[in-house]
């Protein structure tokens, strides 16, 4: 019998609200949310977790004795993010003949909820996904706001969608197999919630031994139902990213990006030897630093960037061997996404974020200065 609380319910208030289910057992609420209808139930996994996904199938047989399951297995990782994979799943769902009311489960990170979302949205103009994300990134990110997509040999993420799941169930006992490292990454966007938006985050990580940060510890929970609250909260307020002109009262969606601009060029210079949290932890000071020089903000709210994400083992600091130079080109790929200038969030003080757009290269390269070691 489980000692854990029952699982806490977030509804992400979009058109088409849903609920996060988060704590121990919140898989048991899967084949509750399968929609009423369904036949078939195709469930995106990646090759590495086929353990994990005879366990799932193995705890819930009514999934197989009620539903029709096909398993659509994937490459781990990134790797899985191609149109050949997309196109490999469509092919399965027409073999096994899957239809408007049927319904797609993932069961992965990142990459699998972006891969398994993006074929749920396309196969026949859109049908029911739900997401089990495994990792710590996924539960507080990736699963949570209907971003789905696929890399091309251009970029990350140019091809996609968005499509919200009908529920996400972030199984907190999932987390107890997870790498150190994968937890200590997941932290990062936990930890860039609460600058963008909670500082009781960071009040938390600050009052928590970090090695009390597992699996099962309450602690651990409060903070991925608080990150995941955030999430919420913003996608709520600007599902589909269009909020944010420069010198907008709020963001919106974009906020989320905190630390991201600089983080995605150094995990892309790295070959992705750097985790993505790492790169945005570092990411996350970079912007700090910025908006001290471009808006004056506080010295010690820079310096708590540093302390909060050390303290769980991030690093705040670059040491790689890219070049400012390198680096802002990089950085200037975000520019075709919206006008024609470099943008950033940053903070005017602790959960005040706007967008600076267009800072000087002098600024840019001062706060590049104060990251590099
Ligand atoms: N990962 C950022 C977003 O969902 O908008």
């Amino acid at each position: 019998m489980s000692t854990h609380p029952a699982p806490t319910t977030i509804t992400v208030a979009t058109a088409a609200p849903y609920d996060v289910l988060v704590g121990h057992g919140a898989l048991d609420r899967l084949p509750a949310l399968l929609p009423a209808g369904a036949q078939r139930v195709a469930v995106v996994c990646p090759e590495s977790l086929e353990g994990l996904l005879d366990r799932v199938l193995d705890a819930y047989p009514a999934l197989a004795e009620e539903y029709d399951v096909t398993v659509l297995q994937i490459p781990d990782g990134e790797e899985a993010k191609t149109a050949e994979t997309a196109s490999a799943c469509w092919d399965a769902l027409g073999e096994e003949g899957f239809t408007r009311s049927d319904v797609v489960v993932t069961l992965g990170g990142g990459a699998t909820t972006d891969l398994g979302g993006f074929v749920a949205a396309t196969w026949l103009r859109g049908v029911a996904v739900v997401h089990v994300p495994t990792t710590l990134l996924a539960m507080v990110d990736a699963a949570v706001g209907g971003k789905t997509g696929i890399n091309t040999d251009v970029g990350k993420n140019l091809v996609g969608s968005f499509h919200e799941p009908v529920g996400v169930l972030c199984d907190l006992a999932l987390l107890d197999t997870l790498p150190r490292e994968e937890l200590v990454s997941g932290l990062a966007e936990v930890i860039k919630a609460g600058f963008i938006a909670d500082p009781a985050i960071l009040d938390l990580v600050e009052a928590t031994d970090p090695a009390d940060l597992t699996a099962d510890s309450p602690a651990l929970r409060e903070l991925v139902e608080r990150a995941i609250r955030v999430k919420a909260d913003v996608v709520a307020g600007d599902l589909k990213e269009t909020a944010g002109a420069a010198g907008a009262a709020h963001p919106g969606r974009e906020t989320l990006n905190y630390g991201h601009t600089l983080g995605h060029a150094i995990e892309r210079a790295s070959g992705y030897a750097l985790r993505h949290g790492e790169a945005v932890a570092i990411g996350c000071v970079y912007v700090a630093e910025l908006a001290a020089r471009t808006g004056g903000l506080d010295a010690a709210v820079v310096e708590r960037h540093r302390s909060v994400l050390a303290r769980v083992g991030l690093p705040t600091s670059y040491g790689g061997e890219a070049t400012f130079e390198e680096l802002l080109s990089a950085m200037a790929v975000d520019k075709k996404a919206r006008g024609s200038v470099i943008r950033f969030v940053v903070l005017e003080d602790l959960a005040r974020p706007v967008v600076l757009a267009g800072p000087s290269e002098d600024d840019l390269r001062a706060a590049f200065e104060a990251v590099s070691r």
